[in-house]
């Protein structure tokens, strides 16, 4: 009996979201015709232009029907028309913890070719992954205000962390870093445990107490601070970091621009339990200004769609796809750059897919 199809949903989303998930969808039809596998997409326009035209975010049925599909690739969110704050929180987050995706997965490896602004730096020495917390911390919109709109007001934003919280995010880091098996096997916890005494010390308790079900795996520790002083000094120093949602977002961020920026860059947004649907996304943004220009580097899609195979139970198309890019971004592009590549968003994806066949 053949396999069924991989059911997936993509949701384009705002600016250029849509033009390099088409990039991605392009590599992923020629990686199912290499590798012998079916898929099916349903498309769903949520986003921007859908709120402002219905002022639905998520419609109704729309997290049942996510269940009900493997993985989701997201391309961007955020819309010039939208204040701030409404398609993240709308969207994104409420996708993020209704799913319960509480891992957030973001590779940080420097491709050949790939120019990073570290100086002296190559790809032997950029290549960790942060293990993000992805449903807690000061995201979850606790708070509130007193006095709103006068001179005495109070505005209080809780962050929350739970023993369950942090305990799977790091159990499933601890796992991650044995399974990846680098020659550093080294987990780092990044909290700042000096400051935040009560829910950085509940992280830091948990961190110890599951260490010892994985004594193959070696521990380190930094302050969030020193790591981003780390980071970019020895980057070279990191295997797995696992942390917190805040202080994951932010560091991933830095982490980003170390491996060549947001044209590079993708994440995992994880649910890793049975029947758990994820979802994957290039880290950079919806770009407004650039959307149809043809500019915009989709390798991060790419990328992107090749964590979403690897999750999928296609890990042998996810490595021929990350072969491929780092074949086409060694060899073919100038520079990773907005507008800068030496050929248009269409184009790279076409490349990718000529660089498919002879890997
Ligand atoms: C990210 C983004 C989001 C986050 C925003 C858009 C809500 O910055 O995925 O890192 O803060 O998590
Ligand atoms: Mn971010």
């Amino acid at each position: 009996m053949a396999d069924r199809p991989l059911a997936l949903a993509t949701i384009p989303g705002d600016g250029t979201g849509p033009e390099v998930t088409r990039e991605a969808v392009k590599v992923l039809e020629a990686i199912s015709k290499l590798e012998g596998f079916t898929y099916e997409i349903e498309e769903l326009d949520w986003g921007g232009d859908r709120y402002l035209r219905t002022g639905e975010l998520i419609p109704e049925g729309g997290l049942d029907l996510l269940r009900t599909k493997q993985a989701v690739f997201l391309g961007a969110i955020g819309h010039p028309d939208v204040p701030p704050g409404v398609l993240e929180k709308g969207l994104l987050l409420q996708l993020r913890f209704q799913l319960d995706q509480y891992i957030n997965l973001r590779p940080v490896k420097l491709l050949p070719g790939v120019e990073t602004p570290l100086a002296g730096r190559g790809p032997d020495d950029i290549d960790f992954v942060v293990v993000r917390e992805n449903t807690e911390d000061l995201y979850c919109g606790v708070g509130g205000y007193l006095k709103k709109g006068t001179a005495d007001e109070v505005a209080v934003q809780q962050a929350i962390y739970t023993r369950k919280g942090c305990e799977r995010c790091i159990r499933w880091a601890f796992e991650y870093t044995r399974k990846r098996n680098s020659p550093k096997k080294t987990l780092t916890l990044v909290a700042k445990t000096n400051v935040l005494t009560f829910g950085h010390d509940l992280w830091w308790r948990t961190f110890q107490e599951v260490a010892r079900d994985y004594p193959d795996v070696k521990t380190d520790y930094n302050h969030v601070d020193a790591c981003c002083m780390w980071m970019v000094k020895n980057p070279d120093f990191y295997d797995v970091i696992v942390t917190t949602n805040m202080f994951g977002d932010i560091i991933t961020d830095l982490a980003g621009i170390l491996q060549g920026g947001m044209g590079v860059a993708a994440g995992g947004n994880l649910n890793p339990d049975a029947g758990g649907v994820s979802m994957f996304e290039p880290m950079g943004g919806s770009a407004p200004k650039y959307t149809g220009t043809d500019q915009i580097n989709p390798i991060a899609a790419i990328n992107a769609m090749a964590m979403l195979l690897e999750h999928s139970g296609q890990p042998a198309a996810a490595a021929r796809i990350e072969k491929a890019v780092a074949h086409v971004t060694g060899t073919k592009m100038k520079s990773q750059a907005a507008g800068r590549m030496g050929y248009g968003t269409a184009a790279v994806g076409d490349l990718v897919v000529e660089a498919l066949a002879q890997h």
